[in-house]
Parts: structure tokens; sequence; C-alpha cells
């Protein structure tokens, strides 16, 4: 039985997570921005990912009630993007202190009480953008492409100490993520929204595929086929996957020019 704590875990893939660490009967602990948590068989906590004074807590409440933990998922994000003279600095600001420092801050808590212990697994969640890099979408590339660096980093760092690192790498599966849209490229918006909205997969799917993954300690967890092909394509085929991203890139052109972006 292991000591699992996830951020972001009162929606989509993080409440997903807790529901199967749950039903598996591991001593879960559930974080989100609110003071109250969903009613799912976890321990729940208050723990906003921009908040250091929170994290804190985190690890006092770990510290107290288990003595340690097992596994952190670092899943709480929200979406972002848009064409790189649209987007606003301010929805920079805000992807970078959720989705990457956010990150960041979790691994700095626990990494001290895993380096003691000797053991710990450190889960990030990056998505496909963070291998693969669509056009119209450099913030929420850029910070998931930096939750990547951060992991392989902390995978060759922490293997002394015995720390295990993954990091998530899903396509589109639909979750309540598109009500995090909030920049100023409105046509981006709805387009992101649109490919979480209607996506075939959903967060008990790819928390199935998570879940194998932390089992056997993988580095990269790549939970479904259309991110795996992606990913291959960049690495096995890359012109074919230059044709790709600049026909998206074409196409939003068009989009804009016609007067519908
Ligand atoms: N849904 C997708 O298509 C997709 C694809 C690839 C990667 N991801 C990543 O998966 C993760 C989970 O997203 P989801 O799709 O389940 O979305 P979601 O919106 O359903 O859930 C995200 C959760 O994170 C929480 N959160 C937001 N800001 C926070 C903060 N500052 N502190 C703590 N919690 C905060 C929200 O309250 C929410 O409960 C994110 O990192 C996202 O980038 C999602």
């Amino acid at each position: 039985m292991s000591r699992v704590l996830v951020t972001g875990g009162a929606s989509g893939l993080g409440a997903a997570l807790v529901a199967q660490f749950v039903a598996e009967g591991h001593q879960v602990l559930s974080t989100d921005v609110s003071v109250d948590g969903p009613d799912d068989g976890a321990s729940y906590l208050k723990l906003d990912v921009r908040s250091p004074e929170d994290w804190a807590k985190a690890v006092e409440w770990c510290e107290q009630n288990w003595g340690g933990l097992d596994i952190l998922i670092n899943n709480a994000g929200v979406a972002t993007g848009g064409r790189i003279d649209v987007e606003s600095l301010e929805e920079w600001d805000r992807v970078v202190d959720i989705n990457l420092m956010g990150v960041v801050r979790g691994c700095r808590a626990f990494t001290p009480v895993f380096k003691r212990q000797r053991s710990g697994h450190l889960v990030n969640t990056a998505s496909a953008a963070g291998l693969v890099h669509p056009p119209m979408m450099s913030s929420y590339n850029t910070v998931k492409a930096g939750v990547v660096a951060l992991s392989e980093t902390l995978s060759h760092e922490l293997h002394p100490y015995d720390v295990t690192v993954s990091v998530l790498c899903p396509s589109f599966f639909r979750t309540n993520l598109g009500d995090s849209i909030q920049g100023d490229d409105t046509q981006m918006g709805a387009t992101a929204r649109q490919l979480i909205e209607k996506s075939p997969r959903s967060a008990e799917d790819v928390a199935a595929g998570v879940i194998a993954g932390i089992k056997k300690k993988q580095f990269l967890i790549i939970p479904d086929r259309p991110a795996l092909m992606a990913w291959r394509t960049k690495r096995f085929a890359r012109p074919l996957y230059d044709r790709q991203m600049r026909k998206i890139a074409a196409r939003a052109r068009e989009r804009a020019e016609s007067g519908n972006g």
C-alpha cells in the first residue's frame, strides 16, 4: 500500500487518479485550490500549487499523518495558448506560475523527504505538448516542455537517492480543463476547448494508463496512441512532422485573414 498525494485532485485526471488509487486500497491525500474537497474516500487538504506556504503545510500533513510519502503526483494545471502576438504576457505569467513553477515547488518541497527516506516517486504531469509543439500554443508547449526537462534532470539527480521520477505526456482527453482558458486569443481558445471536449478519451482511460506506467516505474508515460504517434513521427519522420505542423499554421493564417481568427 502506497501513500499518494495528488495536486489538482478535485477534477479531471487528478480526480480519476484519486478514485483509482483509493479503489486499489492506497492511502490518498487529494489536494486542490478550494478549502473543501469532494467526498471521494481520500483525505483532502487545500493546496494552491502557487503557494510555498501551502506546500510546507502539505509536507507537514504527510509527515504527521503518514510519517512520509511514497508518490507525489504534480497534476494541477490550466490550459493556455494563442498566437505569440495575441496572447498576453499576463497569460504567460499565469501558466508559468501554475503549470511549471507549481511542479517545481512540489518537487522542491518533497525532495528532502524522499532523500531522507531513500525512497519516493515524483510523477509530473506534462502533456504531449511537452514533446511535440504545435503552432499557436507557445505558452502551453513551453511550460510543458519545461516539465519534461525538469523531470529528466531530477530522474538523474535523484537516482543516487533511490528516488524515481516519471513524466506524463497524454494527448487531449475530456475534462474541465477548457474552463480554465481565459486568454486574449479567443479563436485558439475555442479550438483547444473543442479538442478537449470532443476527445474520445476520458480522464479515467488516461488515469488507468498512467497508473500502469507508475507501477512499472516508467520515466516517460505516454498513455494514449495519438500522443505516441505524434512523438514517434517527430523522432523518426521529422520532415513529415514539420509538414503537419506547417499545415496547422497555414490553416490558422487563412482563418485569421478571412476575418474568422
Ligand atoms: N485534458 C487534457 O486534454 C490534457 C492533456 C494533456 C495534459 N493535461 C494536463 O493534465 C493536468 C490535469 O488537467 P485536467 O485536464 O484534469 O483539467 P481539470 O481542469 O479538469 O483539472 C485540473 C485541476 O487543477 C486544479 N488547479 C488549477 N490551478 C491550481 C492551482 N493553482 N493549485 C492547485 N490546483 C489547481 C483545478 O482546480 C482542477 O481541479 C494538467 O496539468 C493539464 O495540463 C491535460
